[in-house]
């Protein structure tokens, strides 16, 4: 809850920023503008909106509501979250470096290496969990620091505060990718980030009903480079699916409140259980970086991963699980349940996989909002077959 009247709290303004009532119907819903184009009364003369490209009522309701979120001065919405991560990119140039962690989800790498690369960017991997590695790699050609804090699968975390100061003093964007924790549980402008991206296919939607992905900035010039990439390139979010997040984030604060009980219930029990080797969870006190995570999250959500020993026993577990379905993606209401090293993470090679720990025997979960006790069951069971 808010404590300052001049400030609504999060839950407040994911109910109400851009979600006003319809000015002309006293709707309560955003209406899905569904159009093309815009009827103009006469040449140069409409009503702020001329082709949907460029801009749809819908898309600009949430884009309001997912800046307010973030704490960012505006947000640019597109067709899924590497579609906004690679509108992020071309804002920058051939001969532009990016120092990026080395524990990405499996699809930014293969961006950056298999197509931007051609075009001559260049990357650079380390290990962003120490703020040092960042200032080492930093060139004179370095324009943007990318990091994903928790990390996709193995939930290490970066320190936003420190890598921001550096990026601030070497005069370099800091992007964070904000979607395991989504903007209830972290901050990451706040902390000195200059813009943050999304999946919103995950817990902003929170539904596994759309794809979706957002750019929120901090300034104007930002905003209006990646305002001109809509329009340019076109991966916009359409406005049946602004509408699904829109919808969505209606309900995100209790939806991450409840992810975050049952993400630490299973997180305990998978810690307790003899089958599996290791549990990778920041909220839990033998994670290395569980301080870090006190101060800098406000939660621990409900990405996990664990360590069931070898590919042969991920296969059987994952073959028997009921409750929890083996798919793609997180941040549904319903639990999932992946092997990263075969699905999220596949396209990374396995020597670079097994650099950073990214294991055979790994397997991915994203807990749900079901009933506890049937996803523990369920899980339970899996791993008897091991
Ligand atoms: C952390 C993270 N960032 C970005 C993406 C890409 O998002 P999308 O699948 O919406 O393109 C994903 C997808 O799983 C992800 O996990």
């Amino acid at each position: 809850m808010s404590k300052d009247k001049q400030h609504p709290g999060f839950a407040t303004r994911a109910i109400h920023v851009g979600q006003q009532p319809d000015p002309e119907t006293g709707a309560i819903g955003v209406p899905i503008h569904p159009t093309s184009t815009y009827v103009q009364q006469e040449l140069g003369k409409n009503k702020g909106y001329e082709y949907s490209r460029v801009s749809n009522p819908t898309r600009t309701r949430l884009e309001e509501n997912l800046a307010a979120l973030e704490g960012g001065t505006s947000a640019r919405v597109f067709a899924s979250g590497m579609a906004a991560i690679n509108a992020l990119t071309t804002m920058y140039k051939s001969g532009d470096h990016v120092v990026c962690g080395n524990d990405l989800y499996g699809g930014v790498p293969r961006l950056f290496n298999q197509v931007l690369a051609n075009y001559g960017m260049e990357f650079t991997y380390v290990d962003t969990a120490d703020a040092r590695n960042v200032d080492r790699a930093i060139r004179k050609n370095t324009r943007m620091v990318y990091v994903e804090t928790p990390t996709n699968p193995l939930m290490s975390l970066s320190d936003i505060e420190a890598i921001g100061q550096i990026c601030r003093r070497r005069k370099v964007e800091l992007v964070v990718d904000n979607t395991f924790m989504s903007p209830y549980f972290q901050q990451p402008i706040a902390l000195g980030a200059s813009m943050v991206v999304h999946s919103t296919t995950k817990f902003l939607n929170g539904h596994s009903d759309g794809l979706g992905g957002v750019v929120v900035c901090t300034t104007q010039q930002q905003a209006e480079k990646l305002a001109f990439v809509q329009k340019a390139a076109g991966a916009i979010l359409s406005p049946f699916e602004c509408w699904l997040v829109l919808r969505g984030v209606k309900t995100l604060a209790v939806r991450m409140e409840q992810h975050d009980r049952n993400g630490r219930f299973i997180a305990e029990f998978l810690t307790r259980h003899k089958k599996v080797k290791k549990v990778f969870y920041p909220g839990l006190h033998e994670h290395p970086q569980h301080e870090l995570a006190l101060r800098q999250m406000s939660g621990f959500g409900s990405m996990i991963t664990f360590e069931t020993g070898s590919l042969s026993n991920a296969k059987k577990m994952l073959k028997k699980v009921r409750v929890c379905s083996l798919a793609e993606s997180l941040g549904g209401v319903e639990t999932l349940i992946s092997h990263p090293a075969t699905m999220t993470h596949a396209s990374v090679p396995r020597a670079e996989r097994e650099k950073v720990g990214l294991t055979d025997g790994l397997v991915r979960i994203s807990v749900g909002i079901e009933d506890l006790d049937d996803i523990q069951n369920d899980l339970e069971h899996a791993l008897a077959t091991i």
